[in-house]
């Protein structure tokens, strides 16, 4: 076969392989490269007769690719994205084009970019969001690097990018590794909306009494509303799904410890070095780390039980309704911190992101799609220099209204002993940034006490120390 293909994956796992399919489909030739025969093999089969092939030899891989060769990589984050680059090297020539297409931590991506740039080859680091289905129907595709790199595949990835009114999920979102920090705050916000859902899910559960058939119910009637979204549209479908294995619904079975591939947890530790508060994802990321000592909450549990008088009468209805309010309150607060955080790393790491794009490229396709995307882009269209949404005017009548759901459902979750610490990070980060006074100035001085730290005064400019 002659060098003539117009895309090359390496990693053929089921992610690889749909992207490829996807690309055949909007009639680009494409080549797979995996070591495991299977899964070449796999690609070849399901591939039927598209234009795309499969090998596991990196030699003719190469050899099958026009030049500049555009090469996505979809294996897993970390070292395997470094030796897939060395075993690569040997076969590629100047100007050639490699993607790294996984959820890579973008200090990496920025080591990788100086690294091939060095050696005269493009890179591009491009977040894709979706799972499989969206790999294979439309993802959001997430690019960064120098948008001359971009160039080169734009119209492919456009191509195969989910779409919204016709609009391609996909936008060159900045220099270097903008486009995986992108990602990883998307990430770290998937992890919030996730957590939020499972505390809806705890409360309704545990309070209300809501079995699966009424929660499949209620998430399928938020779905209709203001909620819309993939995350509540899958949680109402997990609810309807019985257990193929034994009697009754699949959800009770599986065991309650989350894990993490560590997305959620490095845009906490970021957030943390710029000094940006993203308490909900904190609280999410936390939770994942609390919900796997399920053998310390086995030990704990029987003695800390609490008795039916603790738990005053809920109107269960009204918990309903009032759930769903919070959840929508919740969802905009936890949009709004990942939001902040981009904010400011785009000036920090100089990205010069655009949120209007970042919000339309997540309008459809990954996995915080959503309704509200939709007037998150317009609020950055109507003020692209905003530094967080709970300032624009888009969404004041819904927070103000939502706050009283957040704080009604949060009193009964407290009352009835049920830990819901991310909605209550919510609600905390609310009244904490729409409040002009904290109590810091407490700290201050306490730093100053024991410390000689020195404070600042609200009265005169300067610096202060008092022996106290
Ligand atoms: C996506 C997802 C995906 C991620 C999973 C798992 O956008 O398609 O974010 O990239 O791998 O969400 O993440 P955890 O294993 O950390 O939960």
């Amino acid at each position: 076969m002659s060098s003539s293909f117009d895309f090359g994956m390496v990693g053929l796992g089921v992610m690889g392989r749909n992207f490829l399919l996807n690309i055949a489909d909007h009639g680009f030739s494409a080549a797979g490269l995996d070591l495991d025969p299977e899964k070449a093999q796999a690609l070849s089969e399901e591939s039927g007769d598209k234009p795309v092939t499969g090998t596991t030899n990196t030699a003719e891989f190469a050899a099958l690719l026009r030049r500049p060769r555009k090469i996505m990589l979809l294996v897993p984050a970390g070292k395997a994205v470094d030796s897939v680059i060395e075993s690569l090297l040997p076969h590629l020539d100047k100007g050639d084009l490699i993607i790294d297409g996984g959820n890579s931590h973008f200090e990496d991506t920025n080591r990788r970019m100086e690294y091939l740039k060095m050696k005269g080859l493009q890179f591009l680091g491009v977040g894709v969001s979706g799972g499989e289905e969206g790999a294979r129907r439309g993802p959001s595709i997430m690019p960064g690097g120098n948008v001359e790199s971009y160039q080169l595949v734009g119209p492919i990835l456009e191509a195969v990018a989910a779409k919204v009114d016709g609009v391609p999920c996909v936008a060159y979102l900045g220099n270097t590794s903008a486009g995986h920090y992108v990602k990883m705050v998307h990430n770290g916000i998937e992890y919030g909306l996730m957590q939020l859902i499972a505390e809806a899910y705890d409360i309704l559960k545990t309070v209300a009494g809501l079995n699966n058939q009424a929660l499949h119910e209620v998430f399928s009637h938020w779905n209709e509303g203001a909620l819309e979204s993939f995350l509540i549209e899958i949680t109402a479908d997990i609810f309807a799904k019985r257990d193929d294995k034994g009697d009754g619904w699949l959800v009770d079975k599986i065991l309650d410890k989350a894990k993490q591939k560590g997305t959620g947890k490095w845009t906490s530790q970021n957030a943390m070095d710029l000094g940006i508060g993203i308490p909900t994802i904190d609280a999410a990321v936390s939770m994942r780390g609390l919900s796997a000592l399920k053998m310390e909450r086995k030990q704990a549990a029987p003695h800390y039980t609490r008795s039916v008088e603790e738990t005053p009468y809920v109107n269960k209805e009204q918990l309903i309704t009032q759930m769903g309010e919070a959840l929508y309150f919740a969802f905009i607060t936890t949009y709004a911190q990942g939001m902040h955080l981009l904010a400011e790393a785009s000036q920090e790491y100089g990205y010069q992101l655009s949120l209007e794009t970042v919000s339309r490229i997540w309008r459809g396709g990954c996995i915080i799609r959503a309704r509200l995307l939709e007037d998150m882009r317009q609020a950055y269209q109507e003020q692209p220099a905003l530094r967080n949404l709970l300032l624009s005017p888009a969404f004041h009548d819904s927070l103000l209204h939502g706050q009283h759901a957040a704080r009604a459902t949060l009193k009964t979750a407290i009352d009835y002993g049920v830990p819901a610490m991310a909605l209550s990070a919510a609600l905390a980060y609310f009244d904490t940034y729409r409040r002009e006074y904290l109590p810091l100035n407490l700290v201050q001085a306490q730093r100053d006490y024991f410390g000689a730290h020195t404070y600042e005064r609200v009265d005169q400019e300067g610096v202060f120390h008092t022996e106290w």
